[in-house]
């Protein structure tokens, strides 16, 4: 029996299938009945663009392949003008006209440059990272950008590796959550939207793992550890419908990850049935052929493609051989039209097909980049992002009449302090130097300047005149740190003290000043070892780089205009013997005992302790917060139950301040042994000076979950530890039990 739909009924199935896309795919299979075998193997293709002092530039053989329909999409070109220029070749001179998606590297902000990605994690604002990459995406959208190849969101337990500067830092459950809020950001709820961009889960997977910190290097790791540690953030892009995914360049368990089927078919797209694209890293498919896993460029591209790699990212690959692998049998059609299907609807999805040219709009550009709103936001966000590690006897914040000793080869510094991946942000005086955020609250008369030394070089010789300067003031300010390029990719250090004589200059003043207020405001992309350093000064600003508005981001934090609220999202090593580090090891068999401190044998070194300089979630504000009344809802509970816990947190200092509240588990017995400590929850509060709040968190099975030596995702009934607490340095006294 057939019955006719009415048809207010129909108009309503329609604008349901439109919402949910599904018409786009019909538009994609029908316009893929059009396409060749070589048009559709285009679509797969990326070539770049390069820079000169005027802008993008492209060169000539990359246009000619646009040209001929042999190119889905273009990074590294940006601006209106320069986007439409190529979107127009695409469009005019192809026989679809199907137009180019255009992704560039839009990591910590795009024109308005926001704190490095592991500084933004220390303010554990998911507002802020959404908000931060909302904005990235309305200056990049209005430049002609469809795509950023962000956030990153590799677990990163290793500071020696420099891109632990582009992530959340080393916890899973807030890596998670951070990896989630960029992705809103940039995708906001509408993709047909014009501000906003397709974002990109990178760099899948493990790449944060690396063998010794060094950038690219092998990792071995077991199938748990990769579940358990290093793909749940991944999961949760998906779960925030990102829409698309990067491989990576590492190698894992003996397979390169830009040719790994279990990783990407098996996983990703099957597992977590992950509808969007992966890009290749740029040329990882090709090598593949360095690590020793393809014999040459032919073999690279049955592999890449064969494992579920949709778009080679500069290689070239995919168009020199993807016909060829086809026709020998080598490489199915199907996965070829797979790709480019997937590649399609994030087009439709964008809606490009509707007007190629939306996004490349000028003067929406020139209205967007460098908005007054944008940068006051960038302004609070890195000052939420900046972390207090010192503040003897209230060194900070600095009263306003004093005099002051400016040093450091980073306190005029407008160029470092965008950091590693400044996007198309202005080096060149658009960014508020240290020294020029400091004018903001006192006149450069109070301020004596003197560099000191270089960033890097082992020159001494600007000591002496720094001495003089430091002496002549009331409070010395140190700006120092690395230089920018010394994190970020290919940019692993086996040292992690601040670089050159940076160090011996803080020494040199303070044995020339000893009793005077020294105050050490830190730039870098990484946990350093500052263990001597610390004992040199008064007060420590991790400020990280900090972005555009950095240096009066800084400043309101010094004169006490903000109060820093930011905790810190990986650990600081005693020093890189001790490297990696973090705090939700695991336990060994012979544990550090807590009664017998003398005992022979135990997992520590001979010649420094376990703990680490600073521990992952801390951080200090101006006033001072107490915990007390933990409050427990029952001491045991049934797998469909929840559970509530609580404390009272107080403002007990002379401040107005806010509070990043945490809670922490710890599963004391586990079919696979589980981490001391798991961070499981935590809330940033407000509180006015003398006022107090209670913090609740509720735990349900879910929290409890992890995979199990069968790779199982579940809950296992057992005794808890748990504790609410200010950072992961603390002793459980809390328990609960769950029981079937
Ligand atoms: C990096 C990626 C980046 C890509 C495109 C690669 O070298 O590993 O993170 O997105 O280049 O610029």
């Amino acid at each position: 029996m057939t019955f006719k739909i009415p048809s207010l009924c129909a108009a309503l199935i329609m604008v349901i299938t439109h919402v949910h896309g599904q018409n786009y795919e019909a538009q994609v299979d029908a316009l893929m009945q059009r396409m060749t075998l070589e048009e559709r193997i285009g679509q797969t293709v990326m070539y770049g663009g390069g820079w000169d002092k005027t802008g993008p530039t492209i060169n000539t053989e990359f246009e000619k392949h646009i040209a001929d329909g042999n190119t889905g999409a273009m990074l590294n070109v940006y601006t209106a003008k320069g986007t439409r220029a190529l979107q127009k070749i695409a469009v005019e001179q192809t026989r679809l006209g199907i137009p180019l998606l255009f992704g560039y590297d839009v990591i910590h902000g795009h024109r308005t440059i926001f704190p490095i990605n592991l500084a933004l994690s220390c303010s554990w604002d998911l507002g802020m990272v959404e908000q931060s990459s909302r904005i990235a995406a309305e200056e990049a959208s209005a430049e002609g950008l469809h795509w950023t190849f962000a956030p990153m969101v590799d677990v990163a337990r290793d500071p020696r590796w420099g891109r632990i500067s582009e992530g959340a830092g080393e916890d899973v459950f807030l890596g998670s959550a951070i990896a989630k809020a960029y992705v809103k950001g940039f995708q906001g709820n509408d993709l047909s939207a014009n501000n906003t961009i397709l974002a990109c889960a990178k760099h899948y997977v493990a790449y944060g793992a690396a063998q010794a910190g060094r950038d690219y290097h092998t990792v071995n790791m077991s199938e748990n550890e990769l579940r358990n540690v290093y793909l749940p953030p991944f999961k949760a892009t998906i779960d925030a419908n990102v829409q698309t995914f990067m491989s990576a360049f590492n190698e894992l368990n003996g397979v390169p990850t830009s040719g790994n089927k279990f990783t990407l078919r098996d996983i990703l797209k099957d597992e977590w049935k992950f509808k969007g694209f992966v890009v290749s890293d740029y040329t990882s498919i090709n090598e593949m052929i360095m690590h020793g896993f393809a014999k040459d460029s032919l073999e690279s591209a049955k592999i890449g493609m064969n494992a579920g790699v949709d778009m080679d990212m500069m290689g070239e690959v995919y168009r020199k051989y993807l016909k060829q692998l086809i026709t020998e049998g080598k490489v199915d059609e199907a996965a070829v039209n797979d790709a480019c299907r997937r590649i399609l609807l994030t087009k439709f999805k964008l809606g490009l097909f509707d007007d190629p040219y939306r996004y490349s709009d000028e003067t929406r550009q020139k209205e967007t980049i460098y908005k007054p709103e944008f940068l006051e936001t960038a302004r609070h966000i890195a000052a939420a992002s900046s972390v207090l590690l010192k503040n003897d006897n209230e060194a900070l914040p600095l009263s306003k009449d004093q005099t002051f000793a400016l040093i450091g080869p980073l306190a005029k510094d407008e160029y470092h302090i965008n950091g590693n991946w400044g996007g198309a942000g202005d080096r060149d005086g658009k960014s508020v130097s240290i020294y020029e955020g400091l004018l903001e609250y006192v006149s450069d008369k109070a301020i004596f300047y003197s560099k000191g030394c270089d960033i890097e070089s082992e020159d001494q010789s600007g000591f002496k005149a720094a001495i003089e300067t430091a002496k002549k003031a009331d409070v010395v300010l140190l700006v120092m740190g690395e230089s920018y390029h010394m994190s970020g990719e290919a940019a692993s250090r086996t040292n992690l003290k601040i670089p050159g004589v940076q160090p011996e200059l803080i020494q040199a003043i303070r044995e020339a000043i000893p009793n005077k207020k020294i105050i050490l405001v830190l730039m870098n992309g990484r946990p350093l070892n500052i263990s001597e350093e610390k004992e040199e000064v008064n007060a420590i600003l991790e400020a990280w780089y900090p972005g555009t508005m950095g240096g009066l981001a800084v400043a309101d934090l010094l004169f006490g205009k903000e109060n820093p609220s930011a905790k810190l999202t990986a650990t600081f090593p005693r020093n890189v013997g001790q490297v990696p580090i973090y705090y939700n090891m695991k336990n060994t068999g012979r544990p550090i005992p807590k009664n017998n401190p003398k005992e022979d044998y135990k997992s520590n070194y001979i010649d420094s302790p376990n703990t680490p300089l600073y521990p992952f979630g801390f951080g200090l504000s101006y006033t001072t917060f107490t915990y007390s009344d933990f409050k427990i809802s029952a001491k045991t509970i049934g797998f469909n139950e929840t559970l509530k816990v609580s404390a009272t947190i107080s403002n007990t200092g002379n401040y107005d301040g806010q509070e990043i509240v945490q809670l922490y588990l710890h599963d004391k017995v586990g079919s696979v042994t589980r981490p001391v400590k798991e961070l499981k929850g935590f809330e940033k509060i407000f509180l006015k000076k003398g006022e107090r709040k209670v913090v609740t968190f509720e735990i349900s099975t879910e929290d409890l979950k992890f995979y199990n030596a069968e790779m199982l995702y579940g809950v296992e009934p057992g005794e808890f530890e748990i504790a609410i607490a200010p950072s992961s340095d603390f002793e459980f006294e809390h328990m609960f039990e769950l029981k079937k």
